[in-house]
């Protein structure tokens, strides 16, 4: 017996199919998106009659089946056709013009990249795709530095769909005219699930992640408690790993309620959201909020400029107005001597 046999684990794992916990894991069936999958579907379907598709802007808060059901109407659509060119990129990893072209030219197939600049790679891209014609997803758009990108391929492109995710809105309103006025895209906005969606949700993860009957109810509906306060399934997600994890730590045969909260008690809604949702700079931000709460917008700017911030008043009012929408901070409007404030309060789930 070596020593890796005694640390093996010594029972049978609890879990099924650990990877079905993974955020980017596609069930094979996504309730309560379907009019939002089929709105969707319905502007990308004049592709399949050779005419040309329209553009869509996915808006909603983090965490709840934006890129999901964006991913399901793509897979639908790659098993119907051949016809048309199916491309997702997210803005997270390729955030610069170059960068996001090159990476449609490897979605395309087309290997000799080298030594070619963006001008020649978009050219590439256009004879491609329009020889067919295309629906290409930007997720995470807001997570782009530049978006000179979006404005060539609409022009280039003849026939396509440009679908773009973001968690705010407010993204739209600051592009760039000349970009806005050709996107034109329809909005669809994702609601946040209710407590039911949340539980039946979770549910069916839990049927593909673990071995039936290893979490005990009432541990499961403490998670689903958890994550309907959070309203992201992320954090239902997260935790009944983590949960599981000590479960399994403890040779125990079953999740309880006890390992829920152990598992709980070693996060916050930072641990979950933030690597994905948040620039380097909004996270320092949200960093002095936190440090700091509950002030008014000038004193937090000058706090933050104490510590080290360098972007501008405005931007960083903006940066405030992207952390409000996804539900980080609170922005309270007050009625003050000296005129209207805002009032920065941090906002975090309990847990
Ligand atoms: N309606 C749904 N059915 C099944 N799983 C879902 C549903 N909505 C969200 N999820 C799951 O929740 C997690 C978060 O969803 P995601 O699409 O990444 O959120 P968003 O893109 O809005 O931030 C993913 O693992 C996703 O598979
Ligand atoms: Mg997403």
């Amino acid at each position: 017996m070596g020593l890796f046999d005694d640390v093996l684990n010594a029972g049978e794992s609890l879990f099924k199919n650990e990877d079905a916990l993974e955020y980017e894991f596609l069930p094979k069936l996504l309730p309560y998106r379907e009019r939002e999958q089929k709105e969707l579907a319905r502007l990308i379907a004049p592709l399949l009659e050779g005419r040309n598709g329209r553009n869509a802007l996915i808006h909603g808060a983090p965490g709840i089946g934006k890129t999901a059901a964006a991913r399901f109407v793509l897979r639908d659509l790659e098993e119907r056709t051949d016809d048309v060119e199916v491309c997702y990129v997210n803005c997270w990893q390729a955030n610069t013009t170059y960068k996001v072209l090159l990476e449609l030219c490897e979605l395309l197939g087309f290997k000799f990249t080298q030594n070619k600049n963006s001008q020649e790679l978009i050219k590439v891209i256009a004879s491609m795709v329009n020889k067919k014609s295309a629906v290409i997803v930007f997720d995470e758009i807001d997570k782009a530095e530049e978006f000179d990108f979006l404005y060539s391929l609409l022009e280039e492109l003849f026939k396509k769909s440009i679908i773009v995710i973001t968690n705010y809105k407010s993204w739209l309103i600051e592009l760039d005219e000349r970009i806005k006025s050709r996107l034109t895209p329809e909005l669809i906005e994702f609601k946040q699930y209710n407590d039911k969606e949340t539980r039946g949700i979770l549910e069916q993860r839990s049927e593909y992640a673990f071995i039936t009957g290893v979490w005990e109810p009432k541990a499961f509906d403490l998670v689903v408690e958890k994550a309907a306060g959070a309203k992201d399934i992320r954090t239902g997600l997260y935790v009944m790993r983590q949960a599981t994890l000590k479960a399994e730590d403890a040779a125990s045969q079953k999740v309880t309620a006890e390992h829920v909260n152990a598992a709980l008690g070693n996060m916050d809604e930072f641990t979950i959201k933030s690597s994905e949702d948040l620039t380097e700079e909004e996270r320092f931000i949200y960093d002095v909020i936190k440090q700091h709460d509950g002030k008014k917008i000038g004193e937090l700017y000058n706090l933050y400029k104490k510590e080290g911030g360098k972007v501008s008043y405005k931007t960083f009012q903006r940066k405030l107005a992207a952390l409000d929408e996804g539900k980080f901070v609170t922005l309270e409007r007050k009625k003050g001597e000296g005129g209207n404030t805002t009032i920065v309060n941090k906002k975090i789930t309990d847990f």
